[in-house]
């Protein structure tokens, strides 16, 4: 998740209960590939403290998907994602991620120019760098002959948000709709992992999806936002103290201070974790204005400290 799942926040969710596998924020080859890629740079860094990482990737020059991936590989990545989902206005305006739905002409010189890359790698190393894709039901309506597009390309991976782009995420996701994507699944490319997304809570509810619709995994997005533990199968979180949440806190701010010293990462950019943690007990939510005002790490550790 875009300013979400950077390093530092999958230390810390790692910590707490560990996903099978991570995923990066999605990364514009376009200006990864030009003289701006600078910035970009903090959006891929990985600790050696981190579980297995695959880096999402997204933009419009296919050769450009081909030299990110050499680098990918380079990084340490396990693997790379191309975003063929995201439903932010001017990104689907610009030609990129949900747009390419209905671009099947670009995607397919997408997926090839991964793929060459991909193979190039795994000649070179003898492991395979696997290749995935996460997208949506469709662009406005329901669209399986983009699955079928997709399935036959042989990814080794194929995620799918249970939602049409125009739905973004404000309807409940229709996890029925997915039965159809699994039975081309079968009949296409059987060796394609199919994992489901969208409203799922926790291990246990994505374990039982995972049952239900017969796939090989589940992906889990905001459902963090609810419970840090929610990898684990057995959650600790609603019976936490508040001392244990400001500690965890703690240890977030710590480690983003020490992650980003030449604030590479803005420091307000830690306000979108504070009520992960900073909830759930009395003035919650007084701690959490107060801590949200604060300016530099320095005041937020003085913060939690005293709290
Ligand atoms: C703040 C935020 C940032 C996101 N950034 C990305 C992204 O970079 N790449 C991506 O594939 N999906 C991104 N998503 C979408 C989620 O990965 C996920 O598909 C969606 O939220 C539905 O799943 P959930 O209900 O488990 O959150 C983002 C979602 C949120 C809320």
């Amino acid at each position: 998740m875009d300013d979400v799942t950077d390093t530092v926040f999958r230390q810390i969710v790692h910590g707490c209960a560990p996903a099978d596998l991570y995923m990066t924020e999605f990364v514009n080859v376009d200006v990864l590939q030009s003289p701006g890629r600078e910035k970009l740079l903090p959006k891929l860094k990985v600790a050696a403290s981190e579980g297995p990482v695959i880096a999402q990737i997204w933009g419009k020059n296919p050769e450009n998907y081909y030299k990110t991936v050499l680098e990918l590989h380079e990084m340490g990545f396990v693997g790379v994602d191309i975003n063929m989902g995201c439903p932010v206005k001017n990104v689907v305006q610009s030609g990129c991620c949900s747009a390419l739905i209905n671009n099947r002409g670009l995607t397919g010189e997408i997926l090839s120019a991964v793929g060459e890359a991909a193979r190039e790698v795994a000649d070179e190393t003898g492991q395979d760098f696997p290749v995935s894709v996460k997208t949506r039901l469709g662009l406005k309506a329901i669209d399986y002959t983009w699955h079928e597009f997709l399935l036959q390309h042989k990814l080794n991976m194929l995620t799918i948000h249970a939602r049409t782009t125009k739905e973004m995420s404000k309807v409940p996701a229709h996890w029925d709709d997915l039965t159809p994507i699994r039975e081309l699944r079968d009949k296409l490319s059987p060796t394609t992992l199919l994992v489901g997304n969208g409203d799922v809570r926790d291990r246990k509810h994505g374990e039982e999806l995972a049952k239900q619709y017969k796939l090989d995994g589940i992906m889990i997005g905001r459902g963090i936002f609810d419970d840090p533990y929610a990898l684990s199968s057995s959650s600790p979180w609603t019976d936490m103290t508040k001392a244990e949440k400001v500690a965890l806190y703690r240890k977030h701010v710590e480690l983003f201070a020490e992650t980003w010293q030449n604030n590479e990462r803005r420091v307000v950019t830690l306000n979108k974790f504070c009520k992960i943690y900073i909830n759930g007990f009395p003035n919650a939510k007084e701690l959490r204005e107060e801590l949200m005002a604060a300016r530099d790490t320095d005041a937020l550790l003085e913060i939690l400290d005293k709290a």
